[in-house]
């Protein structure tokens, strides 16, 4: 399992940022949130001190605007949501642009909507809260999305990597047989980061 830290909640602090540049720390989840498909507005800027691929978390409805946005950043996937629509235009755009594709989905959104996309996307992000802040609690029933997404990649053969996003603790991660878990304030509410990335026993 791969640990990607959500900075949602130290985005202007520079100093504690750059204490995620260690060997533990897989991805920087980026989260960037519109004020439309999420109330919050949240659009990460002047990206600095870290030295991570990012996975970037587009709760916008314009992935067109955003993708210009950050273009020229050391990105490892974009993700968008499902719920804004036009989900195959998206994933050619992404695409085309040269990034790994991730499709998010919220806790409300059935796993058989995606499946028609499944093929073509290389990360499934499930939202075990609700998009748009940090720090709430996590939606029991993720765990079985994420069972279901398994069985599913198992039986058509597929490669998709798991990721999931909300929540998150280190008595959770112990139910999650997912390929990438986004931890936020489990890590970055405490001073020291190592101590709490060592009880996720990742
Ligand atoms: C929620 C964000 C998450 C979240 C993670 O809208 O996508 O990335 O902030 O933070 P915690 O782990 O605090 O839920
Ligand atoms: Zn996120």
């Amino acid at each position: 399992m791969k640990l990607a830290v959500s900075i949602l909640g130290i985005i202007d602090n520079e100093e504690k940022i750059s204490k995620l540049n260690i060997d533990s720390v897989k991805y920087i989840h980026l989260d960037v949130m519109d004020s439309t498909f999420v109330p919050n507005y949240k659009v990460p800027s002047n990206m600095i001190n870290y030295n991570k691929k990012l996975d970037i978390h587009l709760m916008v409805n314009d992935i067109v605007k955003y993708l210009e946005y950050y273009k020229g950043l050391d990105i490892n996937n974009i993700t968008f949501h499902y719920e804004i629509g036009n989900t195959l235009e998206y994933i050619n755009l992404i695409k085309k642009n040269n990034y790994k594709v991730g499709l998010a989905i919220n806790p409300g959104t059935n796993i058989d909507l995606i499946k028609p996309y499944l093929d073509k996307i290389d990360i499934v992000l499930v939202m075990s809260v609700e998009p748009g802040k940090g720090g709430q609690d996590f939606i029991t029933s993720s765990i079985s999305k994420v069972n279901d997404l398994i069985s599913y990649r198992e039986n058509n053969n597929l490669n998709y990597l798991i990721e999931i996003d909300g929540g998150i603790n280190d008595e959770l991660i112990k139910n999650l047989n997912v390929d990438i878990a986004v931890v936020g304030s489990f890590i970055t509410k405490y001073d020291d980061y190592e101590n709490q990335i060592r009880k996720l026993e990742i």
